[in-house]
């Protein structure tokens, strides 16, 4: 199976760190993909996101990293991907997902989205809290990998 794990990953934490593993170990392949949520401002440019991502997942020989500007369900279908694979930490996160979801299979029905509940010690976690954390001066340790929290700091701090 060729899955696909898409997002905004701005930056990367511990909770994708822990769907990429997870998802990893169901898939063959899995693409993470950096694609834009044209709702969010993004902090990190997509050279940045992508390094991040490739460091953290070096450990994990069937994972491959990638960036498309565009829709999802073009760039799943032209890796001829069977999945799309979604975290889904809380209830909240339910509604735009399941939008997401539906919208997906309208534009390709052979494509699922198949959803993994979050670990709850990561059900509080998303990128934007971790820039908030940060902007604030807070203390990201065990939020993201030591080496993404020093840039991250210098990031924000810099803002
Ligand atoms: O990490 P995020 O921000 O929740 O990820 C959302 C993302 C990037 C996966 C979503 O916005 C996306 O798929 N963007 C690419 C454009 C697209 O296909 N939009 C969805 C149409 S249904």
């Amino acid at each position: 199976m060729r899955a696909i794990y898409p997002g905004s990953f701005d930056p990367v934490t511990n909770g994708h760190i822990d769907i990429i593993k997870r998802a990893s170990m169901l898939s063959d392949e899995l693409y993470v993909a950096v694609l834009t949520n044209s709702d969010k401002s993004q902090t990190f440019s997509v050279e940045e996101r992508l390094r991040f991502l490739e460091s953290v997942t070096n450990e994990f020989p069937n994972v491959k990293i990638v960036f498309f500007d565009g829709l999802l369900i073009d760039y799943a279908k032209k890796i001829n991907a069977d999945v799309i694979i979604r975290g889904l930490r809380a209830v909240s996160d339910y509604e735009y997902e399941l939008q997401m979801a539906i919208a997906n299979k309208k534009l390709c029905q052979e494509i699922e989205t198949l959803f993994m509940v979050s670990d709850s010690k990561w059900s509080f976690l998303s990128s934007s809290l971790v820039k908030e954390i940060a902007m604030f001066g807070g203390d990201l340790h065990g939020m993201l990998p030591d080496f993404i929290i020093n840039e991250v700091e210098a990031k924000v701090r810099r803002r």
